[in-house]
């Protein structure tokens, strides 16, 4: 039987933990930890379920929201986005409380009844729409791209919360629930990967929201999220940090992946590392089929320069710089400098084929792309070594 845990007064976590998920999203963003779905039930006049599980999870939602309520109706669902980890338990939700009046964004209605073809009616919301349970009061903010069009936040000044749905996610798993027992690094560096991977292509979108809900002047005890821990203790820091995460904040960072089958590649982007290590700049390389992609995308947020080296495969990229290069492109960074490089037998054009992708990318071309035939002599690294070193003294 499982249990809602209570957050604060007339305030539960109903939701699901999913510890076996690795790889979130399909294989969009691999994880370590598993995730949460995270569903709240609010006791009032009227009682309200805001946002539901994935479907295979629904038992667990719908047996914590249950220990609470017994034999009490179900008056009110706000769901705030479609996306089935959120959305895919609301139509046996509905089907347990038929009674219930289902809420969501114009966005969200139309997506749920495409996905869903459900056969309920939905009330759609705008942002400023108020929902009175009794003594809360409920406002909407569509939250449109952060990151779907259909996302909305919501927030209850009574209990000094918001519920903002994807916005300020991460994937820890804490039966605490909250940030209290956490260590405030981990938990920023957490919500920097679940940015990195989910949010990072709609800077724009979350800058301007930012500063709207911060133009409201709420006050916020707590901002409860639809995966991870609840921030209640460093919300001044996670606030600061998506700030941060939207103004695409670079540092003297060089983040270096590649792919390399005879290491000469492997040899030119360790070169490189050295050149600009010595020159003062922090320094990541990754080997792209070591090292699960929601690193090298949380590292490579905030750096300045992104080196991508590859071999020459049938006179093609490597399967894993490809697949970087594409999910580079639908990440839209910006104000980041890049270079192309890697080793080739007999077809010299990969390093400036990969050069020319980073500028489609919206990245600026920093240097010539460096094509090495064969293996590198030492006097050719350390010409890579002084690459490093030039691009450095423009960071
Ligand atoms: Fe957590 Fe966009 O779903």
């Amino acid at each position: 039987m499982k249990k809602a845990t209570k957050l604060k007064e007339n305030v539960y976590w109903v939701g699901a933990r999913d510890l076996n998920c690795r790889n979130f999203h399909g294989e969009l963003y691999p994880i370590e930890e598993g995730t949460t779905y995270n569903a709240y039930l609010i006791l009032d006049e009227q009682t309200t379920l805001i946002d539901t599980v994935e479907e295979e999870f629904t038992s667990d939602c719908l047996e914590r929201i249950q220990s609470v309520l017994k034999d009490q109706p179900l008056d009110n669902i706000i769901l705030q986005h479609a996306e089935p980890d959120h959305s895919g338990g609301l139509m046996k939700i509905k089907a347990a409380y038929p009674n219930a009046t289902v809420y969501a964004s114009q966005g969200c209605v139309r997506n749920v009844t495409t996905q869903f073809h459900p056969d309920f009616p939905m009330n759609p919301l705008k942002t400023n729409d108020t929902l009175c349970t009794g003594k809360y009061n409920f406002t909407f903010v569509e939250m449109q791209m952060i990151h779907w069009p259909d996302n909305m936040l919501t927030y209850c000044p009574e209990l000094k919360t918001v519920f903002s749905n994807d916005a300020f996610g991460q994937h820890i798993v804490n039966y605490q629930l909250t940030d209290e027992n956490l260590d405030k690094n981990y938990c920023i560096e957490q919500a920097k990967e679940y940015f990195a991977n989910i949010v990072l292509s709609y800077t724009t979108q979350v800058k301007a929201k930012l500063n709207l809900i911060l133009s409201m002047n709420l006050e916020i005890e707590d901002i409860m999220p639809a995966h991870g821990i609840i921030w209640r203790k460093y919300i001044p820091d996670i606030l600061e940090a998506y700030q941060g995460f939207a103004d695409s904040k670079c540092k003297r960072k060089a983040v270096i992946v590649y792919e390399s089958v005879w290491k000469h590649t492997q040899d030119m982007a360790e070169a490189l590392a050295e050149g600009f290590g010595d020159a003062g700049m922090e320094v990541k390389v990754y080997k792209l089929s070591n090292t699960r992609s929601s690193i090298v995308f949380r590292e490579l947020m905030d750096a300045e320069v992104v080196c991508v080296g590859s071999g020459t495969y049938n006179n093609e990229i490597s399967y894993s710089v490809g697949a970087f290069l594409t999910h580079l492109k639908a990440a839209k960074v910006k104000g980041k400098k890049g270079l192309g490089f890697g080793a080739f037998g007999w077809f010299p054009k990969v390093p400036s084929n990969i050069d020319q992708a980073l500028v489609d990318s919206g990245l600026t071309s920093c240097h010539e792309a460096i094509a090495q035939a064969f293996s590198p002599s030492q006097d050719q690294l350390e010409n890579y070594y002084q690459i490093a070193q030039e691009i450095a003294k423009d960071c």
